[in-house]
Order: structure tokens, then C-alpha cells, then sequence
């Protein structure tokens, strides 16, 4: 895992931003129209924030959010970001998420574009904290997950984009089927050898179903990307399969084991 910090702070420095988008915007509202349905809310933790844009927005619909992250670079962006634009209501925590020591608990620790960076295990360990230590009596996490069909159907794939130094890179990106990963190669087009690349693995939903036992947590639904509604497991539906794999993954709510529903 020693590629993670290294990789990430030098992905921030070349793209990052001190900014609310407006993808954190709709992603925002659609954590906060999901969240407002379920009950109350009010305390929040993200996991793996970056320059907290989207913990920046999702305050604007009242939550308190503490934000982890242990890239430096994107620390600085998220300090400049609460400073300029004077958010309040969230605390932007520099640390290791597998770590860091949090007061309290949460409603709703949630986790977007970045789970699956480690192996196995790491996941694990990572989903043993979020239902032994953080969630609140009554709450769940939300977590992005990546599905392989749509990186392997993107293999070879590539784009060119213009750095914040003004350089031209390009980002290609391959699938690893034997350990089911996808992995993202950064060059610079001037012919400087430099290249990063991050590997991130990839879950169907049985095998994240799989990887949650023993954790401390379990899967109460499974939400197709674009879908309002809860994926039915154990059952063939050709829309939701055909969203699912063309889609960057699913999103699983997790609860504590031994969680009664509400
Ligand atoms: C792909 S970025 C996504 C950032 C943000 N969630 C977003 O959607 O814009 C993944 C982030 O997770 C952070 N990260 C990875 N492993 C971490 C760890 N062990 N502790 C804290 N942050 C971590 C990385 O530094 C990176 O900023």
C-alpha cells in the first residue's frame, strides 16, 4: 500500500482543486434526498475526502462532517476551500482512515470514489472500524464500490488532460482479471519518464457480500448507480444488470451486525 499517499498527493497536485463542483453538488443532493428519506441525520463521517468539495457541499444541507484524509496536498486545497468559502460545520481531519482516533459517533460514514485502493484484508479491516467503531446506534454507511464489467470493457482506453502546471498528461486505463482490478497509468505527453499509476480492485456483488462477513457489518441493500430504488438480490432483472454493468459499480449500505431494521 505504499503507492496510495504518494500516488494520491501528486493526482491532487496535478488536478486538484480548492472548489465546490458542481459534480460534489449533485452528488451531494443525491446522499442528502437518499439520507433525508431514511430518517434523521445529522452527524457524518467521509472516508478518503480529497479536497473535501463533496463533504463541503453536503453541508450546505445542514450536516456536520468530519472529513479524513491523509494526503497532503489535498489537505492544503480543503483548508483554502473551507477557509475562502467560509464553510461551517465540518472538520477537516488529516489522517490515515485505517488510524485515526474520532470522537463520537456517526449517522452515516460514507465513502465515495476510493474504496477497494488496499487488498482484501485492508478492506475489511477498513469496514471492521466503520460498524464496530463509528456507526452510531442506527446508523448505516454508504460506500461506492467498483464492479469489473465496465473496466474491463475500458481497457486500452485513454484520454489526455491538461495539468494545473499547464502540462499535457494522458490516462490510460487497464483491467487485471486475474486479481480483478483496474489500474490507471499517468504520463506526461513532454517525454519525461515519470508515470503513476494507482490499482484499485473491482467487487461483483456476491463477492462484496462475501468480503463484509466477519466484519462487523452487513449488507442491508445494494442501489443500482443511476436506480432510486434497491437492487433484489437473488434475482435476474436485465435493466438493473445492464445499469449495473455499465455503471462504475453499485452502492452497498452497510449496517452493524446484529442491527435490527427500522
Ligand atoms: C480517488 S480519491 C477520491 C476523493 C474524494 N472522495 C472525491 O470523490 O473527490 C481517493 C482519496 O482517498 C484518499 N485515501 C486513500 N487511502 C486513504 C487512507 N488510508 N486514509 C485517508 N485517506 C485515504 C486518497 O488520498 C484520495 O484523496
Amino acid at each position: 500500500m505504499d503507492w496510495i499517499k504518494p500516488h494520491y498527493t501528486k493526482q491532487s497536485e496535478l488536478v486538484g482543486v480548492a472548489e465546490i463542483r458542481s459534480s460534489h453538488e449533485r452528488i451531494a443532493q443525491q446522499l442528502h434526498d437518499f439520507i433525508a428519506g431514511q430518517g434523521r441525520a445529522r452527524r457524518l463521517l467521509e472516508l478518503g475526502a480529497g479536497a473535501c468539495g463533496l463533504a463541503a457541499a453536503l453541508t450546505r444541507h445542514g450536516y456536520e462532517v468530519v472529513a479524513v484524509e491523509f494526503n497532503p496536498h489535498d489537505i492544503e486545497l480543503a483548508r483554502k476551500l473551507v477557509g475562502e468559502h467560509g464553510v461551517q460545520g465540518i472538520d477537516v481531519v488529516e489522517a490515515d482512515f485505517y488510524e485515526v482516533e474520532l470522537e463520537g459517533r456517526f449517522d452515516v460514514v460514507y465513502y465515495w470514489d476510493g474504496f477497494g485502493v488496499g487488498e482484501d484484508a485492508d478492506q475489511k479491516r477498513l469496514l471492521r472500524r466503520i460498524g464496530t467503531e463509528w456507526l452510531a446506534d442506527g446508523g448505516y454507511a454508504l460506500i461506492d464500490v467498483f464492479s469489473p464489467w465496465i473496466w474491463l470493457k475500458r481497457t486500452g482506453s485513454s484520454y489526455e488532460f491538461r495539468a494545473n502546471d499547464g502540462t499535457t498528461w494522458k490516462r490510460r486505463v487497464e483491467f487485471d482479471a486475474v486479481n480483478s482490478r483496474f489500474v490507471d497509468f499517468l504520463s506526461p505527453l513532454d517525454g519525461r519518464p515519470t508515470q503513476l499509476s494507482q490499482t484499485i480492485r473491482t467487487y461483483s456483488v456476491p463477492e462484496f457480500l462475501l468480503l463484509t462477513e466477519g466484519t462487523g457489518t452487513r449488507v442491508d441493500a445494494i442501489f443500482d448507480p443511476f436506480g432510486e430504488a434497491a437492487v433484489e438480490l437473488g434475482r435476474y432483472d436485465a435493466e438493473v444488470s445492464s445499469r449495473v454493468a455499465s455503471s462504475n459499480g453499485f452502492v452497498a449500505k452497510l449496517v452493524p451486525e446484529g442491527s435490527v431494521d427500522r
